[in-house]
């Protein structure tokens, strides 16, 4: 059986990067097997959050998870910390997990440079995620490039508890978008575009109205050479945006290249803005109409008991092969 699993931190408004990158994968998946969806809380707090800030953000990200076509007929969409097994599991695998694997992860090493002081939960981060994963047998997880070294380590940590204890565990793979697997700052093209990127003009967000939409691409790093080309090495600002019009609108990069021959960089940046738009305004409508309806507490509470159900008995399953507590008659 297919089993879809992934996760997003309830950390802001999406990005476009979140978006192009992994969301926006999610409703056609929802039709070849079991989707899960979660909205990961609990990874949100190894920064610390703003509490009010943090219940807002969960709640919009699930009335955007809806927004953006997922069907709660179909998929399970929950709150991470309203499933207390991923706690549990996340212990467990923190004991098969070593310290010199975490400290190598390069979403540690980043988020931990030049900090005085960070949380032991940023290290231990990734066993939360791979608990996530591994609970629901999930044989796919689509994520953008970012998360390829987490999956890689969530199935390390499977075969590793698989060898070591019993055989409970699927392996999961990872499944990146063909396009935009890795979306950039419209500022330091040659970063990915953050949710956390101080500089409001280097994110566009999903909910940015059509005129911050405009201005963010108008003031979109580029180049001098004026011309509209997909060169990664030399042309990195250009090329970043030609894969969000074709990410967007599906035509392919060479036929964009094609569109915007002998036109300027105005041009071009006005022809992305107005594909970015007219993708976002559907997506709006449906989340404005949601965020306040009562019908999201309906659904994720819904989405909390069946992911329960299934998580529960995988953690059973682990706590028996490691010989946690005692045998039940
Ligand atoms: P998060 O919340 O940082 O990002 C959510 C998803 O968006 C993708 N993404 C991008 N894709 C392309 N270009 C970008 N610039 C870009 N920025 C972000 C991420 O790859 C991700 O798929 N650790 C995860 C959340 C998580 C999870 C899980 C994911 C927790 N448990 C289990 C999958 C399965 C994270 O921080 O994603």
């Amino acid at each position: 059986m297919t089993t879809i699993f992934s996760g997003v931190q309830p950390t802001g408004t999406i990005t476009l990067g979140n978006y192009i990158g992994a969301i926006r994968q999610f409703p056609a998946l929802q039709n070849q097997g079991q989707a899960i969806y979660c909205i990961v809380d609990q990874h949100a707090i190894t920064i610390p959050q703003e509490r009010l800030e943090l219940r807002k953000n969960i709640r919009s990200l699930a009335a955007m998870y809806i927004a953006v076509g997922i069907d709660p007929e179909k998929s399970i969409l929950f709150i991470q910390s309203e499933v207390p097994a991923h706690a549990q599991a996340a212990w467990m695998l923190q004991c098969v997990a070593s310290i010199g694997e975490l400290e190598r992860m390069t979403q540690f090493k980043d988020k931990s440079s030049g900090k005085e002081s960070v949380s032991a939960a940023l290290l231990t981060y990734p066993p939360l995620m791979a608990g996530d994963i591994l609970l629901y047998n999930t044989t796919i997880v689509p994520v953008g490039e970012d998360q390829k070294q987490h999956i890689e380590l969530t199935r390390d940590l499977a075969e590793r508890f698989n060898k070591r204890y019993n055989e409970i565990f699927t392996i999961p793979d990872i499944q990146l978008p063909k396009e935009g697997a890795r979306i950039k700052s419209l500022q330091e093209p040659t970063k990915k575009m953050s949710k956390s990127d101080p500089n409001t003009k280097a994110t566009i967000r999903v909910l940015d109205t059509p005129k911050e939409i405009e201005k963010k691409i108008k003031s979109a790093v580029t180049d001098s050479e004026g011309i509209v080309k997909y060169d990664v090495e030399n042309k990195p600002g250009v090329s970043n945006l030609l894969t969000i019009e074709s990410a967007l609108t599906g035509v392919s990069i060479a036929d964009l290249e094609k569109k915007y021959d002998g036109k300027g960089y105005g041009d071009f940046k006005a022809g992305v803005a107005a594909a970015v738009i007219e993708h976002l305004t559907p997506i709006q409508e449906r989340y404005y109409a949601l965020i306040d309806s009562p019908e999201l507490d309906d659904i994720l509470d819904a989405g909390a008991e069946k992911a329960n159900a299934i998580a529960s008995k995988t953690l059973k399953k682990m706590e028996n092969a490691m010989g946690l507590g005692r045998k039940r008659r």
